[in-house]
Parts: C-alpha cells; sequence; structure tokens
C-alpha cells in the first residue's frame, strides 16, 4: 500500500475558496501549544489560509542547510512551506529538538511535511529514515508533497524527530508541526499512532478542513465513494462536554457531512490489503444527520471480517458516536457496516481515521544522562555531527566518543571527550552521569580546579585530565579513589596543578592568584594534592610515562634507596626538632640533605608532613626545595637540596680563636644579601602565595645557606595559613622558638603576617650584632632578649657599640643604620604598627644598592628574584 497522502488535487480547489478563508483570520488567536515549523524558511510569517504561524529553523536544529525548491515547480502547491526545505548533505542522524509547553506525558500529534520539488537539479527523489525520539517512524521516499503525522506520547520533555541517512540521498524536510492532543483520544500503552488515511466523508468540495475549523489542526481529506449517497446538514452537532464524543474535538464541519450505503441490505465496507504486519486501528465518527420519521433509529455494526473487532451502535439525530476499533491485523484487512434488520436503515458513516501503531521498542537512554550530556554538549559549545538526537539509542547512532551499556534504560559509561577544544572549568554536568566508568577529558584547556564531586562517581574507574590548565590540587576524595584502587587518575601535562600554586612563580603572583585559590579550604586541598600526587608516583597508579615526568620533580623513595644515599645513615649534618639530618648522594650525584623523622615523636609526625606538604608545592628561589620523599612503612624523610653552608646560625657564631677564623666571618654585605633572601622568601609565603602562608617559626637556624652564601628559609614544618577577614590566624596551638615569638601573639595568641616580620627583625638584629635573640646578660646569669640589650644602646645613638665586633668594623655605616631602622620598625611591639615584609625588602633592596655603589666586592651582585630558576 502506499502510505502517501497527495494533497495536490486539493490545492487549487482551495485558492477558490480563499474568501472564507479571510474570515477566518479575523476569529484566530495565537495557536496554543502548536510548534509550527517551517523547514528552510529564510524567515517567520503567518500562514494565511489557516492562520498558523510559521517559524524557521532556528532553535530547533543547528545542522543542514536552507534549500528551495526548483523555480519550475514551486507555485505547484499553496502551502508557503511547501516552496522550501531544509537538506542535510552532512552527519547521519539530524534531529529537530521539539519542546513543547505542555512537557512530557503528554499526547502530541507530530507531522513532518515532504516536497523533494527537485530543489538540488538531479531529479532524483532520495530516500531516508524517520525517527520519532529513538524508534524507526517511517522510510521517506516519495517525489511527491506528502506528509507523515503521529499520535505521540512524549516520554521527556524534549521530541527529538530525526531524519537519517541509509546512504540513498540526502534527507531534507519541509515542514514540522507539534498539537497537543487531549491525552487519552488515542488508546494507551499501545506505542504511537502512525496515521494512514483521515477522510471527511460526504463534503462536496475538495478542499481539506483543517484549523481553525479542528482545533487540534488534522488534516481532514474529502473523500466520497461513488456507490453511496451523500448527506449533509446545516444543523448543530450537538456535542455536549459530557459526551463521550466530545473529547475527540471533531470539528462540526466534518460531522456535518457524511454518507449512507444504497439500502440497508448493502453494508459500507472498507477493504485494503496491508504489506505491513503492524497492527491496525480505526476510528469511526457517525452523527445522525438525517431527520428520521418517530420511531426510526438507524442502528448498524461495525465488524472486522474475521472477528477481530465487533461493535454495534444506535444513533440519535444530531448526537455523535465514536467508536475506536481495538487493534487488528492481517495481510487483507475489510470493516464492514452493517444495518441491524431491526433498523431497516441504512449504515451512516462521517469521518474516519487509520492508523497503524507504531513500535516504541527502542528505550531511550536514561533522562538524566541525556540532560547531563546534553548540557555539557551546551556548554563547551561541542559541535559533533553526531552529537544530536539520543546519546545512546538507537546503538548505530550512538554519539561518537560516548559508549554506553543497554540496559534499560541504557546509560552512559564511557566520554571521551580529549582533544575536543574544551574550554572553561570541568562542569557539574559530568557529576550526573552516575553510571560513567570512564571520563577522558584529555589534551583540552580546562581550566579551574578538579571538582571533588568526582569521587562521588562510584563507577569511575578511569579519570584521565592529562594535558590540560587545571589548577589546584587532587582533591582528597580522589586521592583516596586511587589509594583504594577504585580509580586510575591520569593529570600530567597540568604544569599549574602540580607546581600547585598556592604560590607560582610569576612577577605578581598576586593577581594571578586571586582566583586560583581564595579560601583556606582550597589552599588545603592544594596541599593535599600534592601528598596524592606522592602517593600516586608511590602506588604506581598512573602509567609509567607520567611517573617519569613527575620523578623529575619530585621523587619517591623506598626506605633502602635512603639508607643507601646516606651511606647507611652514615654523616649527620643536622638535627631539627623531628629528628636528625643526613647528607646524602643521589644516583647522578646531587647533593642531599635527609631528613628522618624520628619514629618517637608524635607532634614531629605532623610536622613533617605540614612541611612536606607545604613544600612539595612552593617553591621559589630563596625557599628550600624539596626534592623527595619517603614514607616507607614506619620510615620517613624527606629529601632537600643540599645547602652546602648549613644554617645562618652557625656562621654568626663562629668563634675567634685563630686570624684566619676571621676569613669565616660573614662580611655585612654577605649579610645584607642574605636579608634580602629571606624578606623575597618571606614576600613570596606573604604576598605571593593565596592564602598567605605564615612561617611561624623564622629564625637563623632556619636559613640555609648554599654553597655561594645565598640563603633560602627552611623548615616550614610550622607553618599555617589564614585567609581570615581580618587576616589575623587564631592559633590554638603557638609554636615557635623563643626569641623570635611575636610579644603580641605571645599574649593574644594571634598570630598573623607581622608575626613573621618581627622574627624577621630579631634575624636582622642577629645580623647586625651576631648575638642570639636570646642572649646572656653581660653578667653571664640571666637570659635577655636581644631587644632588651640593643634597644637603650641604639637610642643613645651608639651604634658602633651593637654591631658585630666579628665584622671589625668593616661596614657602611649609613648601611648599617639603615638595617637597624628597619629592625627597629619590624620588632614593634604592636604588629599594626609593623610594615609590611614587602615594604621592607623595598627598602633593604636600597640599603643593598647604596652599599654596593660604594664596594667593589658587590658589583657583580644579582638579586634573587622570585623567578630565579630552582635548585634541581
Ligand atoms: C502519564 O499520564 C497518565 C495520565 O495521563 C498517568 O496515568 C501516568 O501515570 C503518567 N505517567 C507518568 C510517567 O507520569
Ligand atoms: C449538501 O448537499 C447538497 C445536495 O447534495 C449540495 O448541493 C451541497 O453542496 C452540500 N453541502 C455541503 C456543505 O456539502
Ligand atoms: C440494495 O443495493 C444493492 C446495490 O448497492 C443492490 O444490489 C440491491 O439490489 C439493493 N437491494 C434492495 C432491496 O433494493
Ligand atoms: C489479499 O487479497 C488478494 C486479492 O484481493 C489476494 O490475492 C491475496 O492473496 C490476499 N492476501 C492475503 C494475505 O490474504
Ligand atoms: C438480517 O436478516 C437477514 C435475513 O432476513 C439475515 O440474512 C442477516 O444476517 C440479518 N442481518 C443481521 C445484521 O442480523
Ligand atoms: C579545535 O580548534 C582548532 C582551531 O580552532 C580546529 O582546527 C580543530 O579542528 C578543533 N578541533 C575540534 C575537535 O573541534
Ligand atoms: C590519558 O590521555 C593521554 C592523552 O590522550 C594518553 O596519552 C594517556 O595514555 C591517557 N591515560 C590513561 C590512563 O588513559
Amino acid at each position: 500500500m502506499t502510505m502517501e497522502r497527495s494533497l495536490a488535487a486539493f490545492s487549487f480547489a482551495l485558492l477558490a475558496s480563499l474568501a472564507s478563508a479571510v474570515v477566518l483570520l479575523v476569529q484566530a488567536q495565537q495557536n496554543p501549544g502548536f510548534i509550527s515549523i517551517d523547514c528552510g524558511a529564510p524567515n517567520q510569517y503567518t500562514e494565511e489560509y489557516y492562520n498558523i504561524a510559521y517559524a524557521t529553523d532556528e532553535g530547533f536544529i543547528d545542522s543542514g542547510e536552507n534549500m528551495q525548491v526548483s523555480s519550475e515547480v514551486i507555485y505547484t502547491y499553496y502551502q508557503q512551506y511547501s516552496k522550501n526545505l531544509r537538506s542535510f548533505p552532512t552527519g547521519t542522524r539530524n534531529c529537530y529538538t521539539l519542546r513543547p509547553d505542555r512537557g512530557k506525558n503528554v499526547t502530541y500529534l507530530i507531522r513532518a511535511t515532504f516536497w523533494y520539488g527537485n530543489y538540488d537539479g538531479k531529479n532524483q527523489t532520495p530516500t531516508f529514515d524517520l525517527y520519532i525520539d529513538v524508534n524507526y517512524w517511517a522510510t521517506v521516499s516519495s517525489p511527491n508533497y506528502f506528509y507523515e503525522e503521529i499520535t505521540y506520547v512524549s516520554q521527556a520533555d524534549d521530541i527529538q524527530v530525526c531524519l537519517v541517512n541509509t546512504g540513498n540521498g540526502v534527507p531534507f524536510i519541509s515542514a514540522l508541526e507539534l498539537r497537543p492532543l487531549d491525552d487519552d483520544i488515542s488508546p494507551s500503552g499501545l506505542g504511537f499512532l502512525q496515521l494512514h488515511w483521515r477522510y471527511d466523508i460526504g463534503l462536496s468540495s475538495k478542499s481539506p478542513k483543517r484549523y481553525l475549523d479542528d482545533v487540534y489542526d488534522r488534516i481532514w481529506e474529502a473523500t466520497n465513494n461513488n456507490l453511496w449517497i451523500i448527506l449533509n446538514t446545516t444543523s448543530a452537532i450537538d456535542l455536549s462536554v459530557n459526551d463521550d464524543a466530545y473529547k475527540y474535538k471533531i470539528p462540526g464541519e466534518v460531522l456535518r457531512t457524511a454518507q449512507r450505503s444504497m439500502n440497508a441490505s448493502s453494508p459500507l465496507k472498507f477493504a485494503w490489503s496491508s504489506i505491513i504486519t503492524k497492527k491496525w486501528i480505526v476510528y469511526f465518527y457517525f452523527v445522525e444527520i438525517e431527520r428520521l420519521t418517530s420511531g426510526q433509529q438507524r442502528e448498524f455494526t461495525i465488524s472486522n471480517d474475521d472477528n477481530q473487532f465487533r461493535e454495534t451502535v444506535s444513533l440519535e439525530y444530531l448526537k455523535p458516536v465514536v467508536v475506536v476499533s481495538t487493534p487488528v491485523n492481517g495481510g487483507n484487512i475489510t470493516f464492514s457496516i452493517e444495518s441491524t434488520n431491526k433498523s431497516g436503515k441504512p449504515p451512516i458513516l462521517n469521518a474516519v481515521e487509520f492508523y497503524t501503531i507504531g513500535d516504541l521498542s527502542n528505550v531511550p537512554t536514561a533522562q538524566d544522562d541525556v540532560k547531563a550530556i546534553n548540557d555539557i554538549k551546551a556548554m563547551y559549545h561541542i559541535k559533533r555531527e553526531s552529537w544530536q538526537g539520543d546519546p545512546c539509542v538507537p546503538s548505530k547512532y550512538t554519539w561518537d566518543g560516548l559508549t554506553c551499556s543497554y540496559g534499560n534504560p541504557p546509560r552512559i559509561i564511557l566520554v571521551k571527550l580529549s582533544s575536543s577544544n574544551l574550554t572553561g572549568e570541568i562542569v557539574s554536568s559530568f557529576l550526573l552521569l552516575s553510571t560513567m566508568e570512564y571520563l577522558d577529558l584529555s589534551n583540552n584547556q580546562l581550566t579551574g580546579a578538579i571538582p571533588e564531586t568526582l569521587a562521588e562517581l562510584q563507577n569511575l574507574r578511569i579519570l584521565n585530565l592529562s594535558g590540560n590548565n587545571l589548577i589546584g590540587s587532587v582533591p582528597e576524595a580522589l586521592k583516596k579513589r586511587v589509594l583504594d584502587n577504585t580509580l586510575i587518575m591520569s593529570l600530567i601535562g597540568n604544569a599549574n596543578l602540580y607546581q600547585a600554586n598556592p604560590c607560582p612563580q610569576k612577577k605578581k603572583p598576586k593577581k594571578i592568584l586571586i582566583p586560583v585559590v581564595t579560601s583556606i579550604l582550597g589552599f588545603f586541598l592544594v596541599l593535599f594534592g600534592a601528598l596524592a600526587i606522592i602517593w600516586l608516583i608511590k602506588r604506581k597508579r598512573i602509567p609509567e610515562s607520567s611517573e617519569r615526568t613527575l620523578r623529575s620533580k619530585n621523587r619517591s623513595f623506598k626506605y633502602g634507596e635512603v639508607s643507601r644515599i646516606t651511606g647507611n645513615f652514615g654523616r649527620v649534618i643536622g638535627e631539627g626538632g623531628f629528628g636528625k639530618v643526613y647528607l646524602g648522594t643521589l644516583d647522578n650525584g646531587t647533593l642531599v640533605a635527609v631528613k628522618m623523622l624520628s619514629e618517637s615523636s608524635k607532634q614531629g609526625y605532623k610536622e613533617f608532613h605540614a612541611e612536606a606538604q607545604l613544600l612539595m608545592i612552593v617553591h621559589h628561589g630563596n625557599l628550600v626545595s624539596l626534592l623527595g620523599y619517603c614514607d616507607d612503612s614506619r620510615h620517613m624523610a624527606l629529601i632537600y637540596e643540599y645547602m652546602a653552608n648549613g644554617n645562618l646560625r652557625q656562621h654568626l657564631l663562629v668563634k675567634m680563636h685563630l686570624p684566619e677564623d676571621h676569613l669565616k666571618v660573614l662580611t655585612w654585605n654577605k649579610r645584607l644579601r642574605i636579608a634580602v633572601d629571606v624578606a623575597q622568601g618571606l614576600d613570596y609565603l606573604h604576598n605571593g602565595c593565596k592564602p598567605p602562608i605564615i612561617h611561624r617559626d623564622l629564625k637563623t637556624a632556619n636559613i640555609l645557606l648554599n654553597e655561594d652564601f645565598r640563603a633560602k628559609i627552611a623548615d616550614f614544618g610550622l607553618s599555617r595559613a589564614f585567609a581570615s577577614e581580618n587576616h589575623s590566624y587564631v592559633s590554638t596551638c603557638p609554636a615557635g622558638t623563643p626569641g623570635y615569638l611575636d610579644p603580641e601573639f605571645q599574649s593574644f595568641g594571634n598570630l598573623n603576617k607581622k608575626s613573621d616580620v618581627y622574627s624577621f627583625g630579631i634575624v636582622l638584629f642577629e645580623l647586625i650584632t651576631g648575638q642570639r635573640a636570646t642572649m646572656r646578660s653581660q653578667d653571664g646569669g640571666l637570659s635577655m632578649h636581644i631587644l632588651q640589650w640593643l634597644i637603650p644602646i641604639i637610642e643613645s645613638g651608639d651604634l658602633q657599640r651593637i654591631m658585630d665586633p666579628r665584622l671589625q668594623g668593616e661596614f657602611d655605616i649609613n648601611s648599617a643604620w639603615k638595617v637597624v631602622e628597619i629592625a627597629m620598625s619590624c620588632t614593634k611591639p604592636m604588629a599594626i604598627q609593623r610594615p609590611d615584609i614587602n615594604q621592607v625588602l623595598i627598602e633593604l633592596k636600597e640599603s643593598l644598592v647604596s652599599e654596593a655603589r660604594g664596594s667593589p666586592e658587590m658589583t657583580s651582585l644579582e638579586l634573587h628574584s622570585g623567578s630565579a630558576p630552582l635548585a634541581r
């Protein structure tokens, strides 16, 4: 059988009735709930014959090209939407997305109109498939104007009408229309109904009836059987809301005409052969429009010839009756409407519709997944030909880059969007793909932090974020997943993730950092991220290539290795608060300082971790670099760059026994340079990091010197971050070294950057005086604070008395006064009176420069800048 419904025959007839159509315009309102698209139209307009507003494709589909039918045939049909079309030369499946106002679980009439019209000049009608959402609807193949129409219960907020290229020509479409219907006019639970014929019987004019006559905009085509008698009436059809027939909203115009058979003994018969195996449903519409003499009543039986359906109907004058057949099937189908012998009146029929039941066997992808992936598509502006329609179904049209599981419902389990030009952050929509096992976002330009909630994707096995510009750190929850062996994570090539940033090596880190890590939480995420990386290396959970990349930065060591590189802990070079420091030699010959954590000290354990975490992520030329880490069962070690000249304290306290001991004394110039180095390191912690890092234990013993006597700050074990509004951090566990502790901090437990400035001031005074921060009083008995000793002397103006005697007067007096002034300002009793370290740094550099002018020793000086390469 043919599935075409040609309107050609009716088109000219309709022109003749233009006048009445214009009258309709007057009563027209907006088309409620209608979606009407004139595919390929250059602009929107109102179709005057029916007063229906047609939109362009915009907003319904992105792909395709607007085309016009051949100019030779363009006036064949009166409908404006017949004249242009949208064709889809690229992509296998191209889908219109309709989002009706009434949402899902509503019955809609959906009509797709096609007219090839030789638009491409090839005179070759294409053949392609039409899908409604994930299910096959029809195969389109006709040179004639025709439409496909269904009544369809939407399963989701969006309805997709897809044109599928089956390799037999370029798909196209002329118009697409959607009309909401009352929910219960089609039998429920049967799939969708596909219209084959819809007839207004007995109409003498040939023009079809549709909107506004039909509020649902069904198109009723006129049909008459020459062997039957035409009946019509001008009386109003008696339709009350309470009638069963009311909900079908059949236009009175349609019902006022009918046909009947010649006599009561001959039936009205419909017979057709069906090559399709689908089941048919027929809607019969009856109204008695003949005024019968009293006592007479038309009564007839509607039946299918092989008795799959049978129903008897009695009519009352002007009262419509609707009979919907049960589904019937067969190769040759016949329906008969036969008068019962009681009636004596021939059977009548006013209108009829023939449908087949469409198969909804394909289950769409879970709605959450569909929504999530569509949001992802929209947010990253992903333009892939295949990314239309349902992401998983039908399986042969699964979106490129996705893999799905085909349970009920299908789910997205793999998302591969590597090298897809994705920019911006990792959007939260990924988190809604709850069955996702594999997420590959490698080699894009993704920025921002890694969302911790990714760890909540319980099925996620592989997370590949390598080759992006992600910042911050690996969230702890993800780190834990890696540790638990439930996730493989690849993060290589995210430079700023590994450098971890709270402190990037930039000239103006403050500006760069503000959007990066703005909270204390963010900071700690960074800390844990660093640890996570260590674990990643240790557990060998990331592929060989990424491991190599990481190893070049921060190595993990087995306890055996640590033992080997230290020559079985042969040479102690220091002792910190939590354990001994040994000299070691890496395989490449680099000397290192290996700090072992003594197992006894619990406090030490915490400090060890804190230091490890900080040092792993904070890199600056004036901060001691961490080269490696050992966390092997109970042995923990930190492996630092070796600082050949030990700590500053040793050098300030050299004993002057022999004349050559004078050579060991740090010159004033070296001291100034050290002061600048330390100020730079501190400035970086305070102002280069967001939130700022407070050292909390700055002292000469924590300032290490390399072979060139350049200083680096060590021992971040007590450092803490703070970021509260007033830039203060209330410590519950004050730590630090007596003599360097901010007096305000000591009394109020209130620690901020200014506490470090205070400690720095004490360091300056030690550089000036060569004394300890806490010194013996002259009589050798009581200990006294360095300030107690020197402030009265400074106030007396006697600078020489406080200067380190080891300098033997070799210093510039102006520069010395300058440094004393700076140290005094740093050690003001109230934090608010002290300058910021960056101000201190500026002033120190000035004194250094002025010193350099007068001293040949300093001419080759280069200041360490914050962007100096790291010692590796
Ligand atoms: C859809 O609507 C029908 C009534 O129109 C209702 O019985 C059914 O529960 C609804 N289904 C869903 C999934 O909302
Ligand atoms: C009704 O029937 C009469 C006679 O058969 C015909 O002339 C007239 O055009 C019909 N009216 C309609 C609306 O079909
Ligand atoms: C009824 O009409 C049919 C033709 O439709 C005819 O063959 C038959 O003779 C008629 N019967 C009577 C009783 O008029
Ligand atoms: C349908 O009817 C035609 C004749 O009208 C017959 O040739 C054909 O075999 C029938 N098909 C079936 C499936 O009964
Ligand atoms: C009507 O009566 C005739 C005989 O008079 C019989 O053959 C026919 O089956 C009857 N029709 C119905 C629908 O009962
Ligand atoms: C990414 O962008 C570049 C340049 O804009 C373009 O050449 C390339 O095709 C794009 N790749 C993808 C997968 O969109
Ligand atoms: C992650 O992606 C990169 C680049 O696409 C690839 O080289 C690497 O093998 C991937 N890693 C994993 C674990 O899949």
